[in-house]
């Protein structure tokens, strides 16, 4: 199968490097501009295309590697007729092959989208590392088989979901990700308030933030979890609660009863009943 990318930015290098690097036949790129387009067919050592339905015409898969904002207008620009019997994919994590390109089966092409549950950052760099790479996939029958073969191929983990469930998936990988720097920050900041530097509040927190990660990624969370929750330590808890308001009060009593539910399978005969109350109150003072 020969790929052609449309939008040479940071996936579209890495993934174009990537399938090289893997045996993956790469046709070559179109990009808004010429000089990214060249860039990535000098980098990838493929060719470089002055029209997006002369890179079409010469290949058998299309990755539609531009912003999410761009992918329905550049799919209304290709010729119709020129994608029957091709595979047209776009990268975005919210979208759904079908939404981006709504009458591609009419045509007979095969859809899908394909998202790396990965930071690509680099152009030239992130290739090395999208071999730990997760894609999620979803489209078409006869697309995903295609996009999952080319992905078995390179030996990356995937998951295929339902069209229905891109909003909800990507909803994850925004809370395991930029989420998670709102989470950090706020527990920054209140070292920064107990008098510590940034600098040396994030090598305080490194350890309990790394190994806790680590933890749960290998143990998932029953397993992991430990504090004053988990221990049904109520004095400790309140302790916490006088030193916060408003938001940030929110936050830590929404976050503890996320974790106290774990807390109760974890130690199924503890009574948290006192905890609950405690946390409700603070719910209700809003
Ligand atoms: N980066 C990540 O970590 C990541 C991870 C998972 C999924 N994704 C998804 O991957 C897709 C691409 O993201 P990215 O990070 O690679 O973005 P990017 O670095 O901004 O690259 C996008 C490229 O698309 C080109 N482009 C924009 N409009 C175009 C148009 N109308 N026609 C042709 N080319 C056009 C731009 O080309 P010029 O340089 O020629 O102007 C730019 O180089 C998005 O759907 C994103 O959601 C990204």
């Amino acid at each position: 199968m020969k790929i052609g990318f449309v939008g040479a930015g940071k996936v579209g290098f890495t993934l174009g490097k990537y399938f090289q690097s893997k045996g993956i036949s790469v046709v070559g790129y179109f990009s808004r501009n010429i000089t990214s387009a060249k860039e990535a067919s000098s980098f990838t050592n493929t060719s470089c295309f002055e029209s997006i339905n002369d890179l079409v015409r010469n290949c058998d898969a299309l990755f539609l590697t531009v912003p999410d904002n761009n992918i329905r207008d550049v799919y209304s620009s290709l010729s119709k007729q020129a994608i029957k019997g091709k595979l047209i994919c776009h990268c975005s994590g919210v979208m759904s092959a079908k939404e981006a390109f709504d009458d591609a089966e009419d045509f007979g092409a095969m859809i899908c989208s394909v998202h790396p549950l990965f930071a690509i950052s680099d152009k030239y760099k992130s290739y090395c590392e999208i071999a730990d790479g997760f894609f999620s996939v979803e489209g078409s029958a006869f697309g995903v088989k295609l996009v999952t073969d080319i992905l078995k191929k390179c030996g990356n983990d995937f998951q295929v979901i339902d069209k229905s469930m891109k909003h909800k998936y990507h909803l994850s990988a925004t809370i395991g990700s930029n989420l998670v720097v709102g989470l950090l920050d706020f527990c920054i900041s209140t070292l920064v308030d107990c008098g510590f530097t940034r600098e040396n509040a994030l090598k305080a927190l490194t350890p309990i933030v790394t190994n806790n990660v680590k933890n749960v990624m290998e143990n998932d969370v029953v397993n992991s979890l430990t504090g004053p929750v988990e221990r049904c330590d109520t004095n400790t808890v309140t302790k916490h609660l006088n030193c916060l308001s408003g938001e940030e009060k929110e936050i830590y009593t929404l976050l503890s009863k996320r974790i106290l539910s774990i807390s109760k399978v974890k130690n199924e005969n503890r009574d948290y009943s006192e905890l609950e109350k405690l946390l409700e109150g603070a719910e209700n003072e809003k």
